[in-house]
């Protein structure tokens, strides 16, 4: 008797929120898409910079909670993230790596996620997603101050708010990495940086970098079993 093996094709979508395509974002992010591989070597990777594209947040016309409409529960902003909103409802897992700037989400990120969430959460009474399924979404959050100074600021508090909106839109719980005191230069003697020292970033690089990827590595391969369970 011949044995019958089913190999599932994943497709996922790692979407960098950071101008910068080789910098802290990018590198954390193309982790977990090595862990996903890890798992799953067939997946169908999708890579998205965001600032190579145009587009804007939304522009509160309500066409998709209109009802009956022809765009109920989608967005009907024809700009270059219009098809990336509904490919990633469609995929088996996403990743969103954002810069943190002025203790929020990037503008581009926070933009992109505005559009894509605002057209899956309802108004109705439960505030309930419009997804046809389950989608696991990792946001990796990186940044230049130190785990204190971030939760001094309430940063984490940020990152709670915005992931409790993915979660609901994209109907299933968010994991969360997070970079904390970056190095972000090669070169920091060229600017002026009186509050940062070059050597202390780089030590702290040096010490603990490594073990962040490995987080998004690991919520790589997370996920991918996450994943296969929702595909069964
Ligand atoms: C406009 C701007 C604002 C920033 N604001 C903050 C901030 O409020 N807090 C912080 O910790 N880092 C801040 N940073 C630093 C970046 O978050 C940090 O360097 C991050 O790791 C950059 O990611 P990238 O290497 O993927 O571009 C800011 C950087 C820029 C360019």
């Amino acid at each position: 008797m011949q044995t019958e093996y089913i190999y599932i094709i994943m497709k996922i979508i790692a979407i960098n929120g950071s101008p910068r395509k080789e910098g802290n974002s990018a590198r954390l992010l193309q982790k977990w898409v090595d862990g996903f591989i890890y798992l799953h070597p067939e997946t169908e990777v999708e890579w998205v910079n965001l600032y190579s594209l145009k587009y804007t947040g939304c522009r509160s016309r309500f066409a998709c909670k209109r009802k009956e409409g022809k765009f109920y529960g989608q967005c009907p902003i024809k700009d270059d993230i219009h098809d990336l909103i509904e490919k990633v409802y469609d995929a088996d897992a996403v990743a969103v790596a954002a810069p943190i700037y002025f203790g929020d989400l990037g503008a581009y990120t926070k933009a992109f996620l505005e559009r894509a969430l605002f057209s899956r959460t309802s108004y109705r009474l439960h505030h309930d997603s419009l997804a046809k399924k389950p989608v696991p979404v990792t946001m990796i959050y990186s940044m230049n101050c130190p785990r204190e100074m971030a939760e001094e600021h309430h940063y984490p508090m940020v990152w709670e708010g915005e992931e409790w909106y993915i979660a609901n839109a994209f109907r299933y719980p968010v994991k969360r990495v997070v970079a904390y005191n970056t190095y972000q230069f090669n070169n920091y003697d060229d600017y002026e940086m009186e509050m940062f020292k070059e050597e202390d970033k780089r030590r702290y690089r040096d010490e603990h970098f490594a073990a962040d990827q490995e987080a998004a590595y690991y919520a790589g391969i997370d996920t991918a079993e996450h994943s296969e369970v929702n595909k069964m």
